[in-house]
Parts: structure tokens; sequence; C-alpha cells
């Protein structure tokens, strides 16, 4: 059976800058209470030039070019996203940009579990010999469906992309995963369809509308994500054969760092080994993983050989891990 490899990582540069204190002249909130609350001080927010098919596209031409794969040569493109720029999916454009002619694209839907439900997706073709060379893209412009006057739920989202690129391999480096959902708690965070219904000829009404900003009850998300974290990276752990020893890198969904270090002291891995980018992009929902791996490795932080905890967790309910190991 081949093994998966992950041979490059990239993310897309986001210019324009939300800080706290401006978000404060919108909101009654402050950089103390953000700070305090989640270690966000700033997020990153797509401009009206920006599409969700532009920054993945970046995210993923920049991952390509590390892992040294062309284009031409990528068999599978998988777009984690929550945001897409058409519901029909928005994978393709992406290919398309890339100039990835051989590729089949196709968008997937687990919000901020996305990029670890896509990077376990995306293995198993490789693992059953269909594909070789595979882009696996997490990308969110949650900016899109913020609700701005809300205070308990704008200050902790921020837009991104981030891409990997798994290549077939001799060496199975994905050593173990888990992925769970449970639906009884959907209600808990949702960007759900909202619809007006429309007299369309006689007794035949049909649903219009668009979808209602993001709603989500903070205390049990986090309640969620403190318990079922921890677990669900265990579990990933037995199946790879190692124990919390062996992690030298804890990657998990940047939601709030409070989250991080619940997580990282309830599984003894030491602050150092926690990458954390929230204080500069917020919560970019399926990109923050991919972005938060992206950023270690250019800055010679996850190395060759490198084993990383990676958990994705939110809407859904969703959570999974995947334990890796850079190439
Ligand atoms: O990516 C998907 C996964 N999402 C998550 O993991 C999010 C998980 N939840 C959280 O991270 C936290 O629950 C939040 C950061 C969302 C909220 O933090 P909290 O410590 O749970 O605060 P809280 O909701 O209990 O609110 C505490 C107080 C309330 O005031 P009262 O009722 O105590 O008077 C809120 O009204 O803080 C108030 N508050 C704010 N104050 C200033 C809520 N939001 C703000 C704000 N600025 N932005």
């Amino acid at each position: 059976m081949p093994g998966v490899s992950l041979v490059g990582s990239g993310s897309a540069c986001l210019t324009a800058q939300l800080t706290n204190d401006a978000l404060s002249q919108r909101v009654d909130t402050s950089d103390d209470w953000i700070a305090t609350r989640t270690g966000i001080r700033q997020r990153h927010i797509a401009t009206p030039q920006d599409s969700l098919a532009s920054l993945a596209t970046e995210a993923a031409r920049n991952a390509l070019a590390m892992a040294e794969v062309s284009a031409t040569e990528v068999d599978l493109i998988v777009l984690a996203t929550s945001t897409p720029d058409d519901l029909f999916g928005t994978a393709c454009q992406v290919q398309q940009a890339l100039g990835a002619t051989r590729a089949v694209a196709f968008d997937l839907t687990a919000a901020c579990s996305g990029f670890v439900f896509a990077l376990v997706t995306a293995a198993q073709y490789i693992r059953t010999g269909v594909f070789k060379n595979v882009v696996v893209i997490g990308a969110d412009v949650l900016s899109r469906w913020t609700d701005w006057d809300d205070r308990t739920t704008c200050v902790l989202f921020g837009d991104g992309a981030g891409a990997v690129v798994l290549r077939a391999a001799e060496r199975d480096r994905l050593l173990g995963f888990e992925l769970c959902s449970d639906g009884s708690l959907n209600h808990c965070l949702n960007l759900a369809y909202q619809p007006e219904s429309e007299v369309l000829v006689g007794d035949i009404t049909v649903q219009k509308g668009t979808f209602a900003p993001i709603t989500m009850n903070g205390r049990e998300v986090y309640k969620f994500a403190v318990s079922r974290v921890p677990e669900v990276i265990e579990k990933a752990l037995f199946r790879a054969n190692l124990t919390n020893a062996d992690i030298d890198w804890l990657v998990l969904h940047q939601a709030n760092q409070r989250i991080l270090d619940a997580v990282a002291d309830r599984l003894g891995v030491p602050a150092e080994r926690v990458v954390s980018n929230m204080a500069r992009h917020g919560n970019t929902s399926a990109a923050s993983i991919p972005i938060a791996i992206d950023e270690a490795v250019r800055a010679g932080k996850i190395k060759a050989g490198d084993v990383m905890a990676t958990a994705g967790f939110g809407a859904g309910l969703t959570w999974g891990s995947a334990i890796v190991q850079w190439a």
C-alpha cells in the first residue's frame, strides 16, 4: 500500500489587518478583553479584490513551489471551506487558476475541522493507489458571514488560506487519525440558511433567501473543545502506536489561546511545543491549521521527521485529529 508524505506547505498573504483597537470602534469591546479571553490581537480581512478562489490558489501555489511539484502533476485538489465563492463549489476555479489541468477538484465542508477531514480524505486516494500528488487546501473568508455588530463572535474570526501537498511515498507519514461528528450539538455553531417564502404560482411556494450570519454558543463550544480535543488526539496517537511524549508539535485549530493551553496541559505538551499564531490571525476556520503548519515550517521550527499532532474542531459539531510526520 502506498504511503502518504507531506512534502510542501503554503499560505496566502493578506495585507489588511484589523486590530482589536480598530474593532473597538465598531463594537463595545476592548483590546484587553479580547487578548485576555482569546489571545487574539489582530486578524486579517480579505479585501473586495480578494476571493476565496484567489486566496486558495495563492496558498496552493506556494505549497507546490515548496514541494517542487508542478501544477500539471497534480491529480487531486481538495478545498476545505465553508465560505465558497460559489455554492456549487470553488475548487474547480482553483484548478483552473493553478493550471492543474489533469486534476480533479472538489470542495469539502466540515467548518473548522475541514482541513483535518480533507487531509484524511485525500490520503485515502493515495493509499489506494489512485492518485500520487494531491493538494489539500483550507481556506475561509468568514468576514463575509460575520455579524459585525455581535461582539460575542465578531472579535474571533479572520480570513486566510493555507495548503499542503501530499505525495505517494514508500513510507507512510500519516501515522494515525480519528474523525468524529455529533449532530445533536449542531445548534451550538451555525451559519444557517435563512429561507424566505415566495409564492411562485398557485399553491407552489419556493424558499429563497441567503444565509444568516454566524451564531455561536461560545461557552458550550469551549467546554466541548477542551474535553473532546485531548481525547481525539489520544485516540489518533493510539492508532499511530505513539504516546503523548512523541508529540514534537501540537498544531490545533486556532480558536482560542485558552483552548490551546488547556489541551496542551491535559496532554502534558510543554508550551514551547504548541504552535500558535492566534495573536496575529485570530480564528481562520479551515485555514488555521495549514497556515500554522506553513509558518512553523518556514520559520524552521517544524523540521524533517518531526511528529505533529493536529486537531480541528468546530461546527457540526465535528472534531478530528491527524498525527503526521513532516517529510
Ligand atoms: O472555531 C470554532 C470553535 N469556536 C470556539 O472554539 C470558540 C469557543 N469559545 C470561546 O472561545 C469563548 O467562549 C469566547 C471567547 C467566545 C467567549 O469567552 P468566555 O470567557 O466564554 O466569555 P463569556 O461568553 O462567558 O462572556 C463573559 C462576559 C459576558 O458578560 P457578562 O454576562 O458576564 O456581564 C459577555 O457579555 O464577557 C462579555 N463579552 C464581551 N465583553 C467585551 C462577550 N464578548 C465580549 C467582547 N468584549 N467581545
